[in-house]
Formats: C-alpha cells, structure tokens, sequence
C-alpha cells in the first residue's frame, strides 16, 4: 500500500510505543515523516528503525504543551519537507492514582500534555493542513469514553481530546480538513507501567469492563491512524474509534 506517497506527517509522542508504530506504518506507506517527542533517545531509535526500512524521516524534540514549540515544530516540518498533510497527536502522559492523592502540579501536566498539548499542535498546524485538504488524527482512549477508576486527571484530559476533536471536525468540515480521534484501550507499550493499581486499590473498580486479557500491539491502533488519515477515509470525519477489544460497547 502507498496511501501516503507524496505525503508529509507529523507525529508527536513518536519516540516510543503507538506513536513509533505510527511513523513507521505511514513511512512504510510512502509518508516523509517528521517525529517529534521530548524523548531524543528514544526519536534516534524510531529515526534509525525508519531508515533501515528504507523510509523518509527527521525527527525533533518538541514539547507539544508549549505553544511555542508547537508552532516551531510545526514550521520545521513545512521548512524540512515543504508541506504538511497528516497530524497525529500522539503524545501523552498518565498513569493510575488515588484522586485525593494528586497534586495540583500532576494535575495541571496531565492537561497540559494531553489536552492543551493536542489543541495547540491543531492550531499550529491547520493553517498548513487547510493548504493541502489534509487530516488529524487525536490519540483519546478508552479513558476518555467511560469513567476509570484512579484516573481523574487522565480521564478528564482525554474526554476533552474526543470533544476537542469532534469541535474541530465541524469547524473545518467545509474547508477540507477531517479530524478524528482513536481511543485505544489496553496498549502493550511502556505507557502502560505507570498503570498499576495504586496500593489499598479495589482492583475490580479497574477491571470490571473488561472483556479480554490480551493487550493489543502498537501497530494494530497504527493501522487504525493510518486508514483516518488516508484518504480511504475521505468521508470519515469526527470519528471516535475504539480500539480496546470491546471494552467500550455501548
Ligand atoms: N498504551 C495504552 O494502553 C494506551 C491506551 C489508551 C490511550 N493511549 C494513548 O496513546 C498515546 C501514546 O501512548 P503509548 O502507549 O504509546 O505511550 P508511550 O509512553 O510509549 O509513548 C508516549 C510518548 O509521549 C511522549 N511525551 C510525553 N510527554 C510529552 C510532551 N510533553 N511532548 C511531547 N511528547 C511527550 C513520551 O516521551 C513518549 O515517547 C498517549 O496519548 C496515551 O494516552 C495509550
């Protein structure tokens, strides 16, 4: 498949995970794709692990919850491969805590990278995205669907990335440019440490949806960011796409 030839592809959060997958399944299909993430160890693996598959990729740290390297990340792209076509905001952080545990600092991070960081990643980049009738592609959860227990902050951050994207689907919808989301459930990825049960935790408040054990791989919520960003979807916009086995059926 070549449903990215000629295209160009930001991905943040691509330094580990579901947003490496994700540069490598659209370089694997043609996109030049430029990587961003705080983590430079971890862009210079997903850099080398592109190229050997022979793929077209440069890579810059960015922190996606500074407007400011927001627009510079976004500027570098248009600078480095001279159009932008797909965003995928992949970036997050979380992690399972008792509510009267967090603190402000947590809380306000939590927002910060999962919620400010998507919309200030849309606003940078859809001047350019509007150019070339081009997608974004939100990384929710299933978090951000249904209530999770010991997850205050990281459910209120994805809950406003689906409304986030559901907003900017209906702004933009005559203009051009689809913006989705996908909302992952269990994701096996380094994220997925900082999900364990805090102590004196009741594991069945975390567990009661639950429909299989298996963790899915990175590449199978790749694949879905690849098909929303195609223009296979050209009529798919302000998707939510779930990705979690049948945990979220309602
Ligand atoms: N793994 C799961 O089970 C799961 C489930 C649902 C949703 N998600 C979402 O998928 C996305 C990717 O998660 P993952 O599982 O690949 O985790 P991961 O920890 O492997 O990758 C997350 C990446 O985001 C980067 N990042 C963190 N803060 C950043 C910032 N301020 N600016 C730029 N980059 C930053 C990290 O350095 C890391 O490389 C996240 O938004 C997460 O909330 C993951």
């Amino acid at each position: 498949m070549e449903r990215f030839r000629d295209k160009v592809a930001l991905i943040t959060g691509a330094a580990s995970g579901i947003g490496r997958a994700t540069a490598e399944r659209l370089a694997a299909e043609g996109a030049k794709v430029f990587c961003t993430d705080v983590n430079e160890v971890g862009l210079a693996e997903t850099v080398a692990v592109i190229r050997e598959q022979g793929g077209v990729v440069h890579a810059e740290w960015c922190d996606v919850s500074r407007p400011d390297c927001a627009r510079q990340s976004v500027q570098s792209c248009l600078d480095h491969f001279g159009a932008l076509d797909v965003l995928a905001n992949i970036a997050g952080v979380g992690r399972f805590q008792h509510t009267l545990d967090v603190s402000v600092e947590e809380w306000n991070r939590t927002l910060a990278v999962n919620l400010s960081g998507t919309f200030f990643m849309c606003q940078a980049a859809l001047p350019a995205l509007l150019d070339r009738c081009g997608a974004i592609v939100n990384m929710a959860s299933s978090a951000g669907l249904i209530g999770q227990a010991y997850s205050a902050a990281y459910c209120a951050s994805k809950g406003g990335v689906v409304q986030l994207t559901k907003a900017l689907a209906v702004e933009f919808a005559r203009r051009g440019v689809r913006v989705n989301c996908v909302c992952p459930g269990g994701i096996d990825t380094p994220f997925l440490a900082g999900f364990r049960p805090p102590a004196g935790a009741e594991i069945d408040l975390i567990t009661r949806l639950k429909l299989v054990d298996e963790k899915a791989p990175p590449a199978a919520v790749a694949a879905a960011v690849a098909y929303l960003a195609s223009d296979e979807a050209r009529y798919v916009n302000g998707a939510v796409l779930s990705v979690d086995a049948g945990l979220v059926i309602s």
